[in-house]
């Protein structure tokens, strides 16, 4: 099953108190299948962005000057953000949900001689200090796999006075037009509705993730104490390329296939 497409969406009400644990499992079995990407991604020298790798130079989403900043990716999987994050001097802390895909984040780290803590929790309850870091990130880590309602007030918890929070999700556009079939792409019809949504879940898989609508999102975030700085609608250049199946590339030259929020805690 890929990753990162909807199933059957369901209310914000229905059992939610299952996800972390069934998407351990999933993110375990599936760590083998990333591995190779992994690698790909920490021997890039420019970080990019998304399933069409757009280029942080054209995308301009993180700051500017990253030296000495305490980062934590929250959904590290195989730690290539964080990666490029101490590249540029921050000092990155990878937390993630699943032992398998740290283990080749490991990896990772002795074949490219850089390491940091990589530490395997939920990031909807992360074993840190309230304002340790100057920066959490997030690309389809716990941005699309956690609850928001848990892991948005929790990365607020952890962040510093005038911190930021970046996170990069589906869009919700492709939210409500990719089909439930898997492998098919997102159509050009509204699939489902939008109001209420929140929790999505496989008909045939036991990953569940979380997708919220722009009102609640902003509303949320507010409610933690952050102030939404920017909403970026990633659109991929005219020759890009993915291994995913979520979107062919007229359809996301089109409307955005993929979102990153920009958020910083207020002071
Ligand atoms: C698509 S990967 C994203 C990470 C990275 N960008 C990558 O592609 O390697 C999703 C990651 O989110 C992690 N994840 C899922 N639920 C989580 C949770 N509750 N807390 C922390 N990480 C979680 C999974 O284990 C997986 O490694």
């Amino acid at each position: 099953m890929t990753p990162w497409r909807a199933g059957t969406m369901l209310s914000a009400m229905t059992g939610t108190a299952d996800h972390v644990g069934r998407n351990r499992t999933a993110w375990d079995r599936w760590a083998a299948g990333y591995a190779g990407a992994g690698l790909r991604a920490w021997a890039k020298t420019e970080p990019s962005w998304g399933i069409w790798a757009i280029a942080e130079a054209r995308a301009g989403v993180l700051p500017v000057d990253l030296a000495g900043r305490d980062s934590i990716e929250l959904g590290c999987g195989t730690g290539y953000w964080s990666a490029w994050l101490a590249r540029r001097g921050a000092r990155p802390v990878g937390l993630d949900n699943s032992a398998a895909q740290l283990a080749t984040a490991r990896q990772l780290q002795d074949r490219f001689g850089l390491r940091f803590p990589l530490i395997h929790a939920s990031a909807e309850q992360a074993p840190f200090t309230d304002a340790s870091f100057d920066l959490a990130i997030s690309e389809y880590g716990a941005s699309i796999w956690c609850d928001p309602y848990a892991w948005i007030p929790e990365a607020a918890r952890l962040l510093r006075p005038g911190g930021q929070l970046i996170f990069l999700v589906n869009s919700v556009l492709l939210m409500l037009a990719i089909p439930d079939t898997e492998g098919l792409p997102a159509t050009e019809r509204l699939l489902r509705p939008y109001f209420g949504m929140h929790r999505f879940e496989w008909p045939d898989d036991e990953s569940v993730d979380f997708h919220l609508g722009h009102g609640d999102m902003i509303r949320l975030l507010h409610g933690c104490g952050l102030q939404v700085e920017d909403l970026l609608e990633l659109r991929p250049e005219p020759d890009a390329t993915t291994r995913h199946t979520l979107a062919t590339l007229e359809w996301a030259r089109q409307w955005p296939c993929e979102e990153v929020w920009k958020a910083r805690k207020l002071c």
